[in-house]
């Protein structure tokens, strides 16, 4: 049902195609690993766009030379697996769809090789070497990049390269990554991108843990202090909902229930505790990423953490 593509020009000679046909492209980027999250942004592409192209690529100039580069998840064949289950699922919709909507399939997997995502860079190299890249300051030093300062710069970079090999209508984005949105967007802006960011929500497991390809590195006690994310993220949004607008009420709302499982961590033996670190808590504006010390309702803010554990 779908093509799988390791290089740049048979992807072209088929978009062409589509062109011609009239058909719509919605671009789902990806780094393998698929899970629930993922497809929730395929389900999405589906109803707005005739094909969806879905691209399979653990990007390596995005990740730090202490990162997980080498040990990220790769699971392709359950991923091809997934996406041609979701073919059928949307098959199936279409044949019961009698409104006319459009219900689109995935039509191109693009799993570039390195060599031609990044013709520049040395085999194996993570950040260094020759070549081109996109920056988007001050956004990408911000929350996530000041702890990760080559870790936007490689979203941005591979982004832009897989926009412009897939000329897509739409490109379908998960809000869980917040701040990758709002630099693509920026981007988007900001180089005449002829294409539409969408966001989609969260997909959560039923305790509200945000579906991730690098949850598998979660033993249970780990995982258990990685709820305290969503929750939160959670109080904060009911302080807000609540009419609150200062950032201390929002903020400290936050603060409080990630004090306390900190303090019952600690009370705990050192074989049986998972501690952690807030790395920030971050009230922000939704473009530039400022911090605002008071919530305007009328434009909102982004409200976003992260733990190191
Ligand atoms: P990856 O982590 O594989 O995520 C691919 C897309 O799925 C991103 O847009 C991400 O926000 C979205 N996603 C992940 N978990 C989700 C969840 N629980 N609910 C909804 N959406 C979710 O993000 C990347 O890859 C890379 O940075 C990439 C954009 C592909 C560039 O390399």
């Amino acid at each position: 049902s779908f093509q799988v593509f390791r290089d740049v020009p048979p992807l072209r000679q088929l978009r062409r195609q589509l062109l011609k046909n009239d058909r719509s492209v919605g671009f789902v980027p990806t780094m393998g690993a698929l899970h629930e999250g993922h497809l929730s942004l395929i389900r999405e592409a589906a109803r707005e766009n005739t094909d969806i192209f879905v691209s399979i690529y653990v990007n390596p100039t995005q990740f730090g030379v202490n990162e997980d580069l080498s040990s990220y998840p790769r699971t392709w064949d359950s991923d091809v697996e997934k996406l041609e289950k979701i073919n059928k699922e949307l098959a199936q919709i279409d044949a019961e769809e009698s409104s006319g909507a459009v219900t689109g399939r995935i039509t191109a997997i693009f799993a570039p090789t390195s060599k031609v995502m990044y013709p520049a860079l040395p085999p194996s190299s993570e950040i260094d070497g020759e070549g081109s890249f996109v920056t988007i300051t001050p956004l990408a030093k911000k929350l996530e990049g000041s702890s990760r300062p080559v870790f936007f710069r490689g979203v941005a970079t591979v982004c832009m390269k897989l926009f412009n090999a897939t000329t897509p209508d739409r490109v379908y984005f998960g809000q869980k990554d917040v701040q990758q949105t709002v630099i693509i967007k920026r981007m988007v802006q900001d180089f005449h991108i002829g294409t539409e960011v969408r966001i989609v929500e969260t997909t959560r497991e039923s305790d509200g843990l945000a579906l991730s390809s690098r949850n598998v590195y979660l033993g249970d006690r780990r995982r258990a202090v990685g709820l305290t994310i969503y929750r939160s993220l959670k109080a904060a949004e009911q302080a807000y909902l609540a009419g609150k607008t200062s950032r201390d009420d929002i903020l400290g709302a936050a603060r409080s229930i990630a004090d306390q499982v900190l303090s019952e961590q600690q009370a705990l033996l050192p074989a049986e505790r998972a501690l952690f670190e807030v790395d920030y808590i971050s009230l922000a504006d939704p473009d530039t990423l400022d911090e605002l010390e008071i919530v305007d309702p009328n434009k909102g803010a982004v409200l976003s953490t992260a733990f190191k554990m």
